[in-house]
């Protein structure tokens, strides 16, 4: 049995020169978790050439949806970026990564902190009912230099708002937060700023951060991960993982595409 799925691209949407996201087809036997990647691609010239992706789709959608950024010289984006509806992309059978709300310890606040593309996994968390269960706020945060990048996190969480099912449930209980950093904007700054001076937690209302009751995610460009987590190291926080849950869980963006 071949390692991967063949799936067919239902839409494709570009949000900026450099972003874009599309949905395919999901094979039955495909499952995963919420948060979770998987390595996902192209055939080229014969081979399967691909890199790991998480889902942005949740875990009961009939189709898979991800967000990728386009390398010009990108051994892979640089051809996926070219896909249209019909086209053929490979899936693989395995799921796996550590942003799952099992490897966090309980907690009533969770939150998802994304830079760039970092934003994927945390689409298919916000959209998994168990999430809501499990935690009385959820408060998403998205880094991006540009404002144009926030877009597809913007449509994600507005058609979620104004979903007739989730709506309800995510009212008073999801807190969306993007910031932008090379222009202005109504929210600005690095997330390790934002969260450090306690600006973010000023401007949404809420208390500050504490590791009684804060959980949290974090995906997004490597010096970023590196700083929250020394950040929140030092704070007392442990990191989780599948043998052991923690405060936080990290995951790259994987960026070398
Ligand atoms: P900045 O514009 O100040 O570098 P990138 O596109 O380079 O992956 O960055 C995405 C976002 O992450 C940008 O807003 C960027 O801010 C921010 N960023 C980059 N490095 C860090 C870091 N070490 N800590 C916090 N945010 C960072």
């Amino acid at each position: 049995m071949s390692a991967f799925n063949r799936e067919q691209v239902l839409s494709v949407r570009h949000w900026t020169d450099t972003l874009f996201s599309f949905t395919t087809t999901r094979d039955p036997g495909f499952r995963f978790q919420s948060g979770q990647f998987a390595m996902m691609g192209l055939e080229v010239d014969g081979r399967p050439l691909l890199r790991a992706y998480s889902m942005a789709s949740a875990h009961y959608e009939e189709s898979l949806e991800f967000f990728s950024i386009k390398v010009p010289d990108g051994p892979l984006t640089s051809r996926l970026q070219l896909i249209r509806e019909g086209d053929t992309i490979l899936v693989g059978r395995k799921a796996t990564g550590t942003l799952i709300v099992d490897n966090l310890l309980p907690g009533s606040r969770l939150l998802l902190l994304s830079t760039g593309t970092g934003l994927a996994p945390f689409v298919s968390l916000i959209k998994d009912p168990e999430v809501y269960e499990r935690y009385e706020d959820i408060i998403l945060v998205h880094g991006c230099r540009q404002v144009a990048e926030l877009a597809y996190g913007e449509q994600v969480v507005d058609n979620l708002k104004n979903d007739e099912i989730f709506g309800e449930m995510l009212e008073g209980k999801l807190v969306y937060y993007p910031t932008v950093t090379r222009e202005p904007f109504r929210n600005r700054g690095r997330i390790t700023d934002l969260i450090s001076s306690a600006k973010l937690f000023d401007d949404i209302g809420q208390s500050p951060l504490s590791i009684d009751t804060d959980r949290i995610m974090m995906c997004g460009s490597p010096a970023m991960l590196e700083d929250l987590k020394n950040m929140f190291v030092g704070l007392g926080f442990d990191e989780g993982n599948h043998s052991e849950p923690g405060h936080f869980v990290i995951e790259k963006a994987f960026v070398e595409r």
